[in-house]
């Protein structure tokens, strides 16, 4: 990812000099010196206007190279839209041989703010993540030739580039956690992977399959029977909050790979399952942008790290299990598995924490895909107040949500004619059903959200601000959540 840097001057050598410009505004280069009838006539001939997202690129005598960047209507211009321009300019300029691009806000038009100058640069940023760990043969011009943005005449905007800097930090952490293949990333390499993030000041613990036998995670040890890896519970608090103020808590889906046990998924696209560790990745990346910006709240988040597989031992459709809360669950299908991860994870984290609220994140339906597609996650909630407030942080930040409903009509398409309930409702409304599960594990008076992203996580094609592949979808909602509800 490249790095920001504030400057008192746009490096001569090697680098892009950047101006933005609004639509409809001054359509000349302005600060162009002697270039400024090249860039006139270069933006003429490309009729450049300053639609969003719009970019021409000048080449000037001297090997010096000035792009011209479209912010759209001055009002129209809010973070995500500056972030998403600043990505477009990388998305130009990734692989184009320049190291560095210098965006000149020495000359800017009205109403480009400090702030909104931050979330250009960005968005440039987050779009310049790579994974090429693997790719041993890249040629050289394939590899990306960007190393850093400079911002030059935008002191004002070094607080914001702070803090973006650390929420950046944390949505790429979980890209990767989202990349790596399952023979890589499972529940014991997680943990380690994760480690690290005690350096920012984040306690960790990890339970092993002992303890959470211990404590009586029988739904969640159900999903592990037939994976020759080992669970484990990753438990990590941030306390910068006021002491004895009760924790938001956060809970992940983390499988890292979802065959689907014993009803196993079609062939066709399973590899796509390597990312049902979304959830938990969202939340790892949440509490490292939370610790790295040192926010002002405590915050503790758990992951339920497990691997779904066939196997001699794994458990069979029609088998009953008994949670941690003592409720016992009907496994008709061994593919709904995030649920029976997160009930015991979602006890634990009551009976451990008397959360102030608390919210999970999970891919954990396909019907949620069907339902929203690729462009917002389904929230559900016990409590408008919090279910408005996540909606809020999901417009703020980009992550998007949209509220979909609970009830008890479909309460009872999960009751079991043998246990306490089954896992799976049937083919109707099978996001709600879903949700209706992990609601009977959620105790009375407590708030609660769940958050199914299962669209969200990985993308076909490039978006806003990131290239196809993993999104690092939930780390900037999480982190916007906390920043307007718990620190104000
Ligand atoms: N991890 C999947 C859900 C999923 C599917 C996420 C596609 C992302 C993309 C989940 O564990 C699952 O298999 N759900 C089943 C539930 C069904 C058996 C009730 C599904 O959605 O098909
Ligand atoms: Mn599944
Ligand atoms: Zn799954």
């Amino acid at each position: 990812m490249l790095s920001i840097r504030l400057a008192d001057q746009c490096p001569d050598l090697s680098s892009v000099r950047v101006l933005l410009r609004f639509e409809g505004g001054a359509s000349a280069a302005g600060g162009g010196g002697a270039s400024d009838a090249a860039v006139g006539a270069a933006l003429k001939a490309h009729r450049f206007t300053g639609d969003h997202g719009q970019i021409v690129d000048v080449a000037l005598s001297g090997d010096r190279r000035v792009a011209l960047v479209g912010l759209g209507k001055a009002d129209a211009l809010d973070a995500n839209r500056a972030a998403a321009a600043g990505a477009a300019l990388t998305a130009r300029f990734l692989t184009s041989g320049a190291a560095s691009l210098c965006v000149d806000l020495s000359e800017r038009p009205d109403g480009l703010t400090d702030d909104l100058a931050a979330a250009f640069a960005d968005g440039a940023r987050l779009r310049s993540w790579r994974f090429d760990k693997y790719r041993t043969t890249l040629k050289d011009k394939e590899k990306s030739s960007l190393s850093e943005l400079v911002l030059f005449g935008a002191e004002g905007a070094r607080s914001a580039i702070e803090r973006l800097t650390a929420v950046a930090n944390g949505v790429a952490l979980a890209r990767e956690l989202v990349t790596e293949p399952a023979n890589v990333l499972y529940p014991e390499s997680f943990v380690e992977r994760v480690r690290p993030l005690a350096e920012l000041g984040v306690e960790i613990e990890v339970l092993d399959e002992d303890r959470m036998r211990e404590l009586g995670m029988g739904a969640l040890i159900s999903v592990t029977l037939g994976s020759e890896r080992e669970a484990r519970l990753l438990v990590m608090r941030w306390s910068g909050g006021a002491q004895g103020d009760k924790p938001v808590v956060f809970v992940g889906k983390g499988v890292t790979f979802d065959s689907g046990g014993i009803s196993i998924k079609p062939g066709a696209g399973m590899e796509d399952m390597k990312w049902d560790m979304g959830g938990a990745a969202a939340v790892t990346g949440a509490m490292m942008a939370l610790a790295g910006r040192k926010a002002k709240a405590n915050v503790v988040g758990i992951c339920g790290l497990v691997e779904n597989m066939p196997d001699g031992k794994a458990t069979r459709p029609g088998d009953v299990v008994t949670s941690m809360s003592g409720q016992t669950i009907e496994v008709i299908n061994t593919d709904a598995e995030g649920r029976l991860v997160l009930c015991d994870a979602l006890h634990y984290a009551q009976e451990r924490f008397e959360p102030e609220v608390i919210v999970d994140l999970a891919t954990l339906t396909g019907a949620m895909l069907i339902a929203l597609g690729h462009e917002q996650a389904g929230v559900f909630s016990n409590d408008d107040d919090l279910a408005a407030r996540l909606v809020a942080a999901g417009q703020a930040s980009g992550d998007k949500l949209w509220r979909l409903p609970l009830g008890a009509a479909y309460d009872k398409l999960i009751d079991s004619p043998i246990a306490d309930m089954k896992n799976v409702g049937g083919r109707a409304a099978g996001s709600i059903t879903a949700a209706q599960f992990l609601q009977r594990f959620i105790e009375d008076g407590v708030k609660w959200a769940h958050l199914d992203i299962a669209g969200m996580v990985w993308a076909a094609s490039a978006g806003a601000t990131w290239d196809k592949g993993a999104t690092g979808y939930g780390v900037r909602l999480l982190d916007r959540f906390v920043a307007d509800v718990f620190e104000d």
